[in-house]
């Protein structure tokens, strides 16, 4: 086996265990933000790992580098263009400087749940968004769901207005920080990997984040309680750079994309379990949940959809419609 002083190195900066690499066999590494085993990421991160080195051995190598130890997601897509890292998956409110197609995932309300999120990705329209980054160096392999979001803060939120002066993190997206300006709030952007202690000192209020996440990085621990809003979605890109993917054998690349795409099918059907189960699994930790009843609910939709005004032009009314139809 070997392993270069740089990789060393890094390795024990990211305090991860890296599989060691065998020469010749192409390097990937995977930088990512979340947990490896209660997450609907980083289950399919891992699961990606485990079949590449045992079905690719002598071939490529992989090594993943989860909750925010080697990069943040800020950071990371540089990583990529610079060859540091070989795979990333940030969610796609994070491709903001890269294109504002993406920005439709972000608009409060568009999707009434996963599976309507899949059927828009899966369409003709969806598919052609993974490339659309192309011309920048960046190339998507595929969409990777985590769940529908939901809102949290240090008071009960009930209504929309119960937010209003309250500061809340949000992903650096433009669309987000207008979403919660529309409910009076303040956005705050920040990185994922500091939330928590954001909320816990009182930097910020609430934020706004899956199930997975909630539970993962315990944000409900320092909250008053979850209000499940069902507002949202986060989901991801397995992104790659065009260089790389470009240097890569022919036969490689067939064998890596097939893996890929056979870990997206099986770990994307599972996603809503996997939130479903760090909803129960808060519950079962004392966190406090709370629903909205039917004039609750549309109050929220009342208060956040407009948003959609403002971005219609970045995101294409068709798309808007396309959206709307498969929730129909
Ligand atoms: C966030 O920043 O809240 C999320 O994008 C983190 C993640 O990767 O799920």
């Amino acid at each position: 086996k070997f392993l270069t002083m740089a990789a060393l190195a890094m390795t024990v900066s990211a305090g991860a265990v890296a599989a060691a690499c065998d020469d010749g066999e192409v390097v990937i590494k995977f930088s990512h933000v979340t947990n490896t085993d209660k997450h609907p990421k980083g289950i399919a991160a891992s699961l990606l790992e485990q079949r590449v080195n045992d079905e690719m051995n002598g071939k490529a190598c992989m090594e993943v580098f989860p909750n925010s130890t080697l990069y943040n997601d800020d950071q990371v897509l540089e990583a990529l263009l610079q060859g540091d890292v070989q795979l990333a998956a940030p969610s796609l409110s994070k491709f903001e400087q890269f294109t504002k197609q993406f920005r439709i995932f972000d608009l409060p309300f568009m999707f009434k749940n996963i599976d309507a999120v899949d059927e828009f990705q899966l369409s003709e329209t969806g598919q052609a968004m993974k490339a659309s980054m192309s011309r920048r160096g960046l190339m998507g392999l595929a969409f990777w769901h985590n769940g529908m979001k939901q809102m949290s803060a240090n008071k009960p939120l009930n209504l929309p207005t119960d937010a209003a002066g309250l500061k809340f993190r949000v992903q650096n997206s433009d669309v987000l920080k207008a979403q919660m300006a529309a409910m009076g709030g303040s956005p705050q952007p920040m990185a994922f990997s500091e939330v928590y202690g954001a909320l816990q000192t009182g930097v910020v209020d609430g934020q706004e984040n899956t199930w997975s996440n909630i539970y993962g990085k315990k944000f409900f621990e320092v909250q008053d309680g979850v209000t499940e809003t069902n507002h949202g979605i986060i989901d991801y890109l397995l992104v790659t750079s065009t260089d790389w993917l470009d240097s890569l054998d022919a036969d490689v690349r067939d064998q890596l994309m097939t893996i890929v795409s056979e870990v997206t099918e099986a770990r994307n059907s599972e996603s809503t379990t996997v939130n479903a189960n760090a909803k129960q699994a808060i519950l079962d930790a004392g966190g406090v949940v709370r629903e909205l009843d039917a004039t609750q609910r549309d109050a929220w939709v009342a208060t956040m959809k407009p948003v959609w005004e403002e971005f219609k032009g970045d995101v294409g009314q068709e798309n808007i419609d396309a959206a709307q139809a498969i929730n129909a």
